[in-house]
């Protein structure tokens, strides 16, 4: 059994490589820098390989789907991904299309590779975010970009599930990453990454989806904002602004 797993030297990322080789997977480590990658795979023993790939790039896209095409992965995890803080408008836009290469364009790109080789009993698990269901003002592209990855993994549910592949939007909340400053959010709302990971392998193995909130704060947060008015949600999430 193989994995691929994006953004696998830091995070969510890492955690999920960590628990994939622990369930038997051998797991392909993708990510920009080579030093964190050969530092997990020396962690994880032997039997795991990696690939330096800025997943930004047409390049770094093309090496990683070139992997995935050739068959013989059972599980992709589409995790990298980035955020880019401050208002649209003042934000320059190549940070704002940096944003959609990789959280959409590649996830889309690395998706199909993988589907079309993919076996009965294969996965892929797309990182998405809470805010993909309740978009946070100084966090709009981002937010879009996980709408985007949401929608998309509830229709692939849709589509592979009579193939016997199996999808799944991952939403985490807050997650104490290098990459997210969860000092102003209450204790009990943050997550670990392994917390997180946790949470996806137990759906994967039950087949659970499309979409999986772990923890259930983030359950209860996502559910109460889909029932109060679109513009008493972002007045509460961009009450900083
Ligand atoms: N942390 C949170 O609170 C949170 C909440 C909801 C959703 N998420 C989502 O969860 C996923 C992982 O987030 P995280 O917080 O675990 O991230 P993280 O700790 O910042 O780690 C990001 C990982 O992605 C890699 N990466 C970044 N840019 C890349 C690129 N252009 N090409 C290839 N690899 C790249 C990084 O390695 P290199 O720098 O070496 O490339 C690293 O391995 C993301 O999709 C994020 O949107 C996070």
């Amino acid at each position: 059994m193989r994995a691929l797993v994006t953004g696998a030297s830091a995070g969510i990322g890492r955690a999920f490589a960590t628990a994939l080789a622990a369930a038997g997977y051998a797991v392909t480590a993708v990510a920009r820098r080579e030093d964190p990658l050969t530092g997990l795979l020396a962690e994880l023993g032997p039997g795991h390989d990696h690939l330096a790939a800025d997943l930004a790039t047409p390049e770094g896209v093309r090496a990683t789907a070139g992997l995935l095409a050739g068959g013989g992965y059972t599980v992709l995890v589409n995790n990298a991904g980035a955020a880019v803080h401050g208002d649209f408008a003042a934000t320059p836009l190549d940070h704002s299309l940096a944003q959609l290469d990789l959280n959409c364009r590649a996830v889309v790109t690395l998706a199909h590779a993988f589907l079309g080789a993919a076996e009965p009993g294969a996965a892929l698990v797309n990182v998405s975010s809470t805010l993909g269901h309740t978009p946070k003002p100084g966090l709009g592209v981002y937010s879009a970009t996980k709408a985007f990855v949401t929608a998309l993994s509830e229709t692939l549910w849709h589509e592979q599930k009579t193939r016997g592949v199996h999808v799944m939007a991952l939403c985490p909340g807050v997650t104490a990453t290098a990459s997210q400053d969860a000092a102003d959010v209450p204790a009990w709302l943050v997550q670990t990454p392994e917390e997180v990971v946790r949470r996806a392998m137990s759906a994967l193995a039950g087949r659970g989806g499309p979409v999986v909130v772990p923890g259930r704060g983030n359950a209860v947060l996502t559910g109460v904002a889909r029932l109060l008015p679109r513009r008493t949600v972002l007045s509460l999430l961009g009450s900083d602004r």
